[in-house]
């Protein structure tokens, strides 16, 4: 029942995201002072944009009191519960944050923290989500095998993929170039292969682990792809302004899924590994 919920759930923010990301197209020039055409400049479909886009936002909020309720209900360990706030305060803000818009398309500084936070919050929900469902799993932790550790690399391609998700909107809105973007991205993928291959490779059977780590790496190499694929079509001014739309708003959506993935890799090998030093 509560997986079904948190499916659920997590579908309607990722349609927010998507959204958001085709209101954004509509009302906001693309980066870098690229003057393609956008989606459509028929204002209905504006309009339509905007209105589904609050709806998703009572939508997400109405879902995620309901999960707070749960979580505080039946679910005994702190960190969920404490996630639950800290997704409800974001959705707040984030709503706060959209409403600066609603008369005029929002400022770089406001758009960029909209945009950052977006999928912080798909992120914590996936991490919640992760939590329930451990939950009725008794898990006996195995040995990091890693040199260095998988718990330290799992961190480090954590928070470097909510760099990059940062450097992402940055240039979005105009505030920063792509250089640190497009750089950013190849060390990515280098951390994400060196975590996932050893990782699948040490634990062939795993039934978290193995899955977790080949998702991270499929949906890294799609992430890249779109944004190869939105920045070429950007800079040769080739395509029509659907291709652009459909590769920009599917680069942004899995923006999220990429910080989410990552996350629940890290959380699912700290759950499963403990360190191989006593010490620590
Ligand atoms: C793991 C890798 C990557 C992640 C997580 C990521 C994430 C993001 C995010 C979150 C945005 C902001 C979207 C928005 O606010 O609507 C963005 C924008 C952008 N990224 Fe990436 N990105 C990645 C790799 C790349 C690569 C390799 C390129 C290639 C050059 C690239 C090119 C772009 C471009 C051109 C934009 C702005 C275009 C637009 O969406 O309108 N990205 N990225």
């Amino acid at each position: 029942m509560m997986f079904r919920y948190m499916a659920i759930l997590l579908l309607c923010a990722l349609s927010l995201i998507v959204l958001g990301a085709l209101v954004t197209r509509e009302v906001q020039p693309l980066p870098g002072g690229f003057n393609a055409p956008l989606v459509s400049t028929v204002q209905p479909t504006l309009i339509w944009l905007e209105q589904a886009h609050v709806f998703m936002t009572w939508v997400v909020g109405g879902l995620t009191l309901g999960l707070i309720g749960w979580l505080q209900w039946r679910v005994r360990r702190p960190w969920p519960r404490s996630l639950g706030l800290a997704a409800l305060l974001i959705l707040g803000l984030e709503g706060w944050l959209g409403m600066q818009g609603v008369r005029s398309s929002l400022s770089p500084a406001i758009g960029f923290f909209h945009a950052s936070l977006a999928p912080v919050l798909f992120s914590i929900l996936v991490a919640i989500a992760a939590g329930v469902i451990a939950q009725k799993e008794r898990i006996q932790p195995l040995k990091d095998p890693g040199r260095p550790s998988f718990r330290s690399l799992t961190v480090a391609v954590s928070v470097l993929t909510l760099l990059q998700v940062v450097l992402g909107a940055a240039y979005r809105h105009g505030l920063l170039g792509v250089l640190t973007h497009i750089l950013n991205a190849l060390v990515i993928t280098l951390t994400v292969l060196v975590v996932s291959i050893p990782l699948i490779r040490a634990f062939p059977g795993h039934p978290s682990l193995r899955p977790a780590a080949l998702g991270l790496a499929v949906v890294t190499a799609v992430q890249v792809s779109l944004g190869f694929g939105t920045f070429i079509v950007l800079l040769i001014g080739a395509g029509s302004s659907t291709t652009l739309s459909f590769l920009s708003v599917a680069h942004g959506a899995t923006g999220a899924i990429t910080l989410a993935a990552s996350l629940l890799l890290t959380i699912l090998v700290w759950q499963n590994l403990c360190s191989s030093n006593p010490k620590t």
